[in-house]
């Protein structure tokens, strides 16, 4: 259920609401609206502030109880020395959606002072992300015992346009990251490449968009032998999706955003270890931020071109898998020696990428929980960022901090090519542990030829192993920004 979404002004005072949220820097002043709140609690936020029992520190909470009249509860919420004012009342909107339905408030309202377009779209795309929750497979506790879900959020500010603008933008692409942290969130025996091409198809018929579902005949038919092997251990029909959103020109080139959808990755023959193998359900987070994304700009309504593509299957051991050693000829004519079957998902995109020449894009940006070894140099904090080209690199890497998902690039040099050179093949499919995060890109550069390419790696920042405050263990909902961002940038 998405939480619904109002407008309202801020006399704070006055509110008949279950919880008000009151956002604040560090050294506020008790002014304006905020005075008023204090009449109403008799003085109890000047003399906290005060004390200095709150600071306004960075996720600094403050929980105060109401009055006999106005708010029912106030909650003092921390937005420390912000350099990115706009980045923290997003995260202040997550943290305080997240209090606000621990505490079974069912209903808030949030003040942080006054707000522009880009920070009302901010509050709403944080607060929709601190509600949401994948309940699905889990039966509810009993009535009596039910904590009221957050059902809706009133932002409150002076500015009537900016409040009605930033609720639109925000809820489209709030949306679009529900729907893909929902399908990270999935088990993989319920999240399969068929429910992948459904919700493809789901997002295509909503929004008039044309959807072209490629199965392992298909791609027989194309040649994409290397796509085609990571699928061949698994009896589930392999599914190329592509979505195509003409909100520009008729007939300008698009952006293209390409997915990794593995619903599970075992590791194949080269089979992982037991301990954490259940989060290679996750290894389809990038197709889920495609697929979330499309839906995004489809109700942002944006002037421009946008090609979906996703590359879903599961990497599974069986008889008939890929095995080490083995060659396989991809699309673009390329031969792959298969080093570790493991290294599946450069698999699968190589064929994908190569797919998407046919649209002669403007820009292509694929998105992949590609390797391990992006964890270990970027942590869960930063994207790995690679390119074939230095201004789309910086194009995504700002499209990314606007969204609040900061990526940091990481070098392309030819050196490292070495690493994947083969003996009986153009190129093989693993450089092994070092530089794995650059070794991983430069294979992929090698199907990305035709034009400008940024790749995502997002293995550390598309699902958290802890809780991030902001957001609960599991998926976090990107690059959906990222790709909203990069569409939103290049529309008219
Ligand atoms: N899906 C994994 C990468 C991954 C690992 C994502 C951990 C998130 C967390 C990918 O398919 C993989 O297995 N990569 C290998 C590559 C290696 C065999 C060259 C890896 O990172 O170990
Ligand atoms: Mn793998
Ligand atoms: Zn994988």
């Amino acid at each position: 259920m998405s939480l619904s979404l109002s407008a309202g002004r801020p006399e704070l005072g006055a509110l008949d609401v279950p919880l008000l949220v009151v956002a604040l820097s560090a050294g506020a002043r008790v002014e304006g609206p905020l005075a008023q709140l204090d009449t109403t609690l008799g003085g109890a936020l000047s003399r906290t502030l005060d004390r200095r029992d709150f600071r306004a520190g960075r996720d600094e909470t403050l929980h105060l109880s109401g009055a006999s009249t106005g708010p029912k509860r106030v909650l003092l919420l921390g937005l420390g020395k912000p350099t990115d004012r706009t980045a923290a009342i997003r995260r202040a909107g997550a943290i305080a959606a997240r209090q606000g339905a621990k505490m079974g408030a069912g209903e808030l309202a949030l003040y942080a002072g006054s707000l522009s377009a880009a920070d009302v779209e901010a509050a709403v795309v944080g607060l929709s992300a601190g509600a949401w929750e994948y309940t699905d497979t889990k039966t509810p506790p009993p009535a009596e015992d039910r904590r009221a879900p957050l059902t809706a959020a009133r932002i409150l500010a002076d500015d009537d346009a900016a409040l009605q603008s930033g609720i639109a933008s925000g809820s489209a692409i709030a949306e679009g990251h529900g729907l893909a942290r929902t399908l990270g969130m999935m088990p993989g025996n319920l999240c399969t490449p068929d429910f992948l091409a459904d919700t493809g198809r789901d997002i295509a018929r909503r929004h008039g968009m044309k959807v072209t579902v490629l199965g392992r005949a298909e791609m027989e038919q194309l040649g994409m032998g290397s796509f085609l092997c990571v699928a061949q251990g698994t009896p589930q029909d392999p599914k190329l999706i592509a979505l195509e959103y003409n909100g520009g020109a008729q007939g300008a080139a698009p952006v293209v955003l390409v997915g990794k959808g593995l619903c599970f990755d075992s590791g194949g023959i080269s089979i992982k270890p037991a301990q954490g193998m259940e989060w290679m359900k996750f290894d389809m987070c990038g197709a889920a931020g495609v697929l979330g994304a499309m839906e995004a700009i489809a109700r942002l309504g944006l002037k421009v071109n946008v090609v979906g593509l996703v590359g879903s299957t599961t990497n599974m051991p069986s008889g008939t898998a890929v095995k080490p050693g083995d060659v396989v000829k991809s699309m673009s004519g390329k031969f792959i020696e298969i080093i570790n079957t493991d290294a599946e998902g450069r698999l699968v995109l190589a064929d994908v990428l190569a797919y998407a020449r046919r649209y002669k894009p403007a820009a292509v940006v694929d998105a992949a929980t590609l390797t391990g070894a992006c964890v270990i140099a970027l942590g869960h904090t930063a994207t790995g960022v690679m390119g074939n080209n230095a201004e789309l690199v910086q194009e995504v890497i700002k499209a990314g901090t606007r969204a609040g998902e900061p990526g940091w690039e990481l070098p392309m040099w030819d050196d490292f090519k070495e690493l994947i050179k083969s003996d009986v093949a153009d190129v093989k499919n693993s450089g092994g542990r070092p530089a794995g995060t650059i070794t991983a890109a430069l294979f992929l550069k090698e199907f990305a030829d035709e034009y400008p390419w940024v790749h995502l790696d997002v293995a550390g920042t598309a699902y958290t192993e802890s809780d991030l405050g902001t957001v609960p263990r599991g998926p976090t909902g990107i690059p959906v920004g990222t790709f909203v961002e990069v569409a939103r940038g290049r529309a008219g």
